[in-house]
């Protein structure tokens, strides 16, 4: 698409978002020209806020499948549309409410945290929901004594083990795009820029690898954290350890500093099914509307209300 095809393309968008009463929520990894139509850019917490407080009619969810699902719980009277219905997650794929169902029977009495990168039907068997950026603080919100069953990222799982101290027990999950940032990208990027700081999303195979470096200048931080802490810090050069897709927010919101990520081939596929036209074809033809059925978000919104409210 042209410069001018894409201005064309987005005003077209707004209009009809205006027309419909429809709020754009986008998260970090769209591409860039989704991000720059969307009324709010943010990672998955930030997004399930804007979901939540919305009084907008409807929300176009520009996202993956999980998270447009999550809207929908968090705001039942609203229409969610998610512009293409593949927009799935490998790691949300990578369990079942069945297979949980067999895992909390093996393990009485645990409490189950689930990762928000989990379907409607996963989150309905758990007792809270976190995303990267309150991972933490649900954890630490947990009674020591208590066993906890923690799904369905094993790397962010072992990073939790590491910032909580607590033993935990972990879903072998993971996501293809940040499960492939090797510990030879980094090392090769360290090497090029020594002084850079160096911003790595937990789900990486890397984390906890990382963190053991014991490195100063290694910060292990959700996608909003990363835009968070490089407006803030005095450093110019970043090297960023997750999707690719973040690198437009980042430049955007920090046009003075400079980003690199350290693996060009972190692409989420699918992230990047959401088009322009695929967003404008929803809003127009109001399609597709994601919905859950009232069982399993009532027994859903108890664990996402607990991740909303923890920060
Ligand atoms: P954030 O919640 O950090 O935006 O991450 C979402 C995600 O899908 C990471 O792959
Ligand atoms: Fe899922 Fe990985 Fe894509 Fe995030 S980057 S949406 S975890 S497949």
């Amino acid at each position: 698409m042209t410069a001018l095809e894409i201005t064309t393309m987005q005003e077209e968008i707004r209009a009809l978002a205006a027309e419909r009463d429809a709020v754009i929520l986008a998260h970090n990894y769209q591409v860039p020209e989704v991000q720059d139509v969307a009324d709010f850019v943010g990672d998955s917490l930030g997004l399930s806020r804007e979901a939540a407080a919305t009084d907008a009619d409807a929300i176009a969810f520009c996202g993956v499948h999980f998270m447009a699902e999550t809207a929908a719980i968090l705001s039942p009277q609203k229409t969610v549309l998610i512009p293409d219905l593949d927009a799935g997650c490998s790691l949300a794929a990578s369990i079942t409410a069945d297979q949980l169902r067999v895992w909390k029977a093996e393990n009485p009495g645990a409490v189950v945290v689930s990762y928000v990168n989990t379907t409607a039907e996963v989150k309905a068997e758990s007792d809270y929901c976190c995303t990267s950026g309150n991972a933490k603080g649900v954890i630490d919100s947990i009674p020591e004594d208590t066993e906890i069953l923690f799904l369905p990222d094993m790397f962010l799982g072992l990073w939790l083990e590491k910032v909580t101290g607590r033993k935990l027990r972990i879903w072998m999950g993971e996501c293809h795009v940040h499960a492939g940032i090797r510990p030879r990208d980094i090392e090769r990027m360290q090497a090029e820029a020594p002084d850079a700081e160096f911003l790595v999303h937990p789900e990486c195979g890397c984390a906890s690898q990382c963190m053991a470096f014991g490195n100063a200048k290694t910060h292990i931080l959700s996608t909003e954290g990363m835009i968070r802490f490089a407006k803030q810090s005095p450093k110019e050069r970043f090297l960023i350890a997750t999707e690719t897709g973040i690198i437009h927010r980042l430049q955007k919101e920090a046009p003075e500093k400079r980003f690199e990520a350290v693996s060009e081939k972190a692409i989420c596929r699918y992230m990047k099914m959401i088009t322009l036209e695929k967003l404008r074809d929803s809003l127009r033809d109001w399609k597709y509307v994601v919905t859950v059925p009232d069982d399993i978000a009532d027994r859903a919104r108890g664990a996402i209300d607990r991740m909303v409210a923890i920060s």
